[in-house]
């Protein structure tokens, strides 16, 4: 003698829909999962728009007001840090990034020279040199042009 058949109860009237269910929410994991690791490195490979030289290369980023004779300034250039100081020999311009261990440099008004926060490096004002503490090498200049009362920096 055979069993009877199962009669079909709800549970298993659903299980399909909970089946497709079940997919889809897996589906929409690995899309979000795969959409978290695609933007981050999309935003890497594409500058943002704040991060864009304006046209001949040149970024605007301050006024000859922002900087007065002896003192300086840590700006944007896109969306790294560059530092522009007004020395005797006119304005110059470095990457604010130290090149001991990549902190963000400053201006000291104190000691008139460029200060690394972190262990105290310093550089001098007018080319960038190593003046004292732990740094390795100069920091990296950039080119200075000035158009009316704005600065603009570039890529040496
Ligand atoms: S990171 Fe600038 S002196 Fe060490």
């Amino acid at each position: 003698m055979e069993p009877a058949p199962i009669p079909a109860t709800d549970a298993t009237v659903t299980r399909p829909g909970r089946r497709r269910v079940l997919r889809w929410l897996g589906g929409l994991t690995v899309v979000s999962t795969v959409a978290m690791v695609v933007t981050p490195v999309l935003g890497f490979l594409v500058p943002t728009r704040s991060g864009r030289a304006v046209a001949g290369g040149k970024v605007l980023v301050a006024t000859t007001a922002d900087i007065p004779a002896g003192g300086g300034k840590v700006v944007a250039m896109g969306s790294a840090p560059a530092i522009v100081v007004n020395t005797e020999q006119g304005l110059r311009a470095y990457s604010a990034i130290c090149t001991h261990l990549g902190c963000v440099v400053a201006w000291n008004d104190l000691i008139g020279a460029i200060q690394c926060p972190c262990h105290d490096g310093r550089f001098n004002p007018a080319s960038g040199a190593v003046i004292s503490g732990p740094p390795p090498a100069p920091l990296p200049p950039l080119n200075v042009t000035v158009e009316g009362d704005q600065i603009f920096l570039s890529e040496a």
